[in-house]
């Protein structure tokens, strides 16, 4: 299969780089190929006649996008748009990813793919006018939330804590925030078993369980054989721009389910590859 990747440098870009195989991938990302020009996006789709397109591209800035909520809107939801509208008329079917922050964080119990959304964040209210453009003008859609997302590759909450751990012998992290830590290599193998079973729709896929970053953090240092103390603090100790859901533990529903492995084997993976790509 012909793979156009779009905004392929990035955390899940490099993933794909590395983890998908057995199909031809044609990675793009700016400056060559921005998502929401839809002459380059048409020229890309002329040129390379794709038979899916994945969509990897966002303004993940979740604390930038409060301040920049122009530029978040352009890249998460007109970009979207463009990028269904383009594939819907040729019938290529389009992979998009979503997140957790399309959620309040209200729940008291996992999240599924039937909630309601109700973004509390300028972030989470781009990726959900993304979502619904993609539904409206490509029904070859796969729209998967994921959250928490990490590789060894980009800025990511474990890489700040390794980083984090060279100077400190004690380091504060939030334990009142739940969530699923997603290792991308995991989310990649994923979204190929969900091309594979070829039924379109809205899916959620995070690491499964769930935890908070101060368990993220302490079970990262212990993967890694690192001494640094993690404490558990209140988010309130760390005042941000953009309120984040206190909760966005994602689960599925749909059937065929793809579950990916638990959010400790993501740690176990990515200390690995994390290990031999330090060395
Ligand atoms: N990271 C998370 O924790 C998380 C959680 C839930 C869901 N997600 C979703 O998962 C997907 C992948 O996230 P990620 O962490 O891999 O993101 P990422 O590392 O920030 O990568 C996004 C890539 O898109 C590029 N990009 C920005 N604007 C673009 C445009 N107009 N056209 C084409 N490419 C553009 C970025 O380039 P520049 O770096 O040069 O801007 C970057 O290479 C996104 O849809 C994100 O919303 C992420």
């Amino acid at each position: 299969m012909k793979i156009l990747v779009t905004g392929g440098r990035g955390q899940l870009g490099h993933a794909i780089q590395r983890h998908l195989q057995g199909h031809q991938l044609f990675i793009t990302d700016v400056p060559e190929l921005s998502i929401f020009d839809l002459i380059s996006v048409e020229k890309a789709l002329h040129d390379i006649q794709p038979d899916l397109l994945l969509n990897a591209a966002a303004y993940t800035n979740v604390d930038g996008a409060e301040s920049h909520k122009e530029e978040a809107f352009q890249v998460n939801a007109e970009g979207p748009l463009v990028l269904a509208k383009a594939t819907g008329k040729r019938k290529i079917p389009l992979v998009h990813l979503s997140t957790d922050y399309v959620f309040d964080g209200t729940k008291k119990t996992p999240y599924t793919e039937d909630d309601e959304t109700h973004p509390v964040s300028v972030y989470g209210a781009s990726k959900l006018a993304g979502e619904i453009a993609v539904r409206d003008y490509n029904p070859q859609h796969f729209i998967v939330r994921t959250a928490w997302l990490y590789y060894v590759a980009g800025k990511n909450f474990p890489k700040t804590m390794i980083e984090l751990a060279k100077n400190k012998s004690e380091i504060r992290v939030v334990n009142d925030q739940f969530g699923c830590p997603t290792y991308a290599a995991h989310l990649v193998t994923g979204l190929v078993e969900l091309i594979t079973q070829g039924i379109f729709g809205t899916y959620h896929m995070a690491g499964s369980g769930q935890t908070t970053w101060f368990g993220f953090a302490s079970r990262l240092f212990k993967e890694m054989g690192l001494k640094t103390i993690v404490k558990p603090v209140a988010g309130t100790e760390f005042p941000k721009p953009a309120p984040r859901p206190v909760y966005s533990v994602l689960q599925t529903i749909r059937r065929p389910a793809v579950v990916l492995p638990s959010w400790e084997e993501g740690v176990r993976d990515f200390v690995e590859l994390f290990g031999k790509h330090a060395g």
